[in-house]
């Protein structure tokens, strides 16, 4: 069920229910931090496993310090830079705090989103949000709440129209006084550099090693992926299939043999690119395309993020 009635939502959350959000990376399914059997609940909705942890969203600085038992000081300035937007801190959690939220884990993560309605929620609650993206385990996030509504039908979705960034926030660790960088995100890393100095990369673990989340399948629509820096090449080996192809700029010949031909942004503009990414693998998932061929964004700014949630879609 589609609201954009601020006050229904609100009820639902203190009565404990699951509901979803807009925010400005991907929609969320939220529910009060503190309240385990919701918490529990978001588990079941999405079928994630409970060793994967949530992100809690607040309201203010001052909320996550409450949460924290510490807030390093590098992490401090990346807050008052980049909050409330798409940034997710993770830091060592103050008991209050449970287990269950953070799968065990003794750092939690941390954001103040900035979309104006979620954020206007959160001032009104006297509690912190949870909410991981509001789609199944390991399907495509969702960009509006009419794809939250086709994921999870029973409900209560907050519209806040489509999300401005597309993709998730950047998660950002702390080790020592070195900032590490754990998922590409809606915050390009060059930016994060010009606040901090240089980050390490740590979005590469290998699948043992992986963080919860870092796993290589992800986002995944129903039918194959390929990620490809030559489209028409790949197409060229693929026979008696239902093809899309998503062109990052422009469409490269007219006439070729495909079902739906799409283009992320006319311009080459990548934030642009970022924001369309999830939509349209909603739209060719809908389709019932055999196929999409996903032109691969040039490797710099948030084309990195797109390709490294192209790259997950693609895993098998
Ligand atoms: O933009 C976003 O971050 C969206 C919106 C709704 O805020 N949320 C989101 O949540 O992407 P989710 O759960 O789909 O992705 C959060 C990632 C997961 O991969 C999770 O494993 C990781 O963050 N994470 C959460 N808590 C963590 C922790 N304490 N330590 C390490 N990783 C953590
Ligand atoms: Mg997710």
């Amino acid at each position: 069920m589609i609201t954009s009635d601020i006050k229904i939502i609100r009820e639902r959350l203190l009565e404990g229910d699951v509901i979803g959000l807009p925010t400005e990376t991907v929609y969320g399914l939220a529910a009060n931090v503190f309240n385990s059997s919701a918490v529990k609940r978001i588990f079941e909705t999405k079928q994630r496993p409970t060793t994967n942890p949530l992100i809690v969203h607040v309201a203010s600085i001052n909320q996550a310090r409450a949460l924290v038992k510490k807030f390093p000081e590098k992490a401090l300035l990346l807050a008052k830079e980049f909050w409330p937007g798409p940034m997710t801190l993770i830091l060592p959690k103050h008991q209050t705090v449970s287990d269950l939220v953070t799968a065990n884990h003794t750092r939690v993560a941390i954001r103040i989103p900035s979309h104006p309605l979620t954020l206007q929620l959160l001032n009104l609650l006297d509690f912190p949000l949870v909410a991981p993206s509001a789609n199944p385990y390991n399907r495509i996030s969702p960009t509006t709440a009419e794809h939250v509504e086709s994921y999870f039908p029973s409900i209560y979705t907050l519209d806040g129209g489509p999300c401005q960034s597309g993709v998730e926030s950047t998660i950002l660790g702390f080790e020592d006084d070195e900032v590490v960088l754990l998922r590409h995100g809606a915050i390009p890393i060059e930016a994060i550099e010009g606040v901090v100095g240089r980050i390490l990369n740590r979005t590469h673990s290998s699948q043992e090693g992986a963080l919860p989340g870092q796993h290589k399948k992800h986002y995944s629509p129903n039918c194959d992926l390929i990620v490809t820096y030559e489209p028409l090449f790949m197409l060229s080996a693929v026979k008696n299939k239902r093809v899309a192809i998503v062109w990052f700029q422009t469409i490269q010949i007219e006439s070729i043999d495909v079902e739906v031909n799409k283009v992320l942004s006319p311009s080459g503009d990548l934030a642009e690119a970022a924001q369309h990414i999830f939509s349209v693998l909603h739209e060719l998932d809908q389709m019932g395309i055999d196929m999409i061929i996903v032109e691969r964004l040039p490797a710099h700014g948030l084309g990195l993020t797109v390709n490294d949630r192209l790259d997950r879609a693609a895993a098998k």
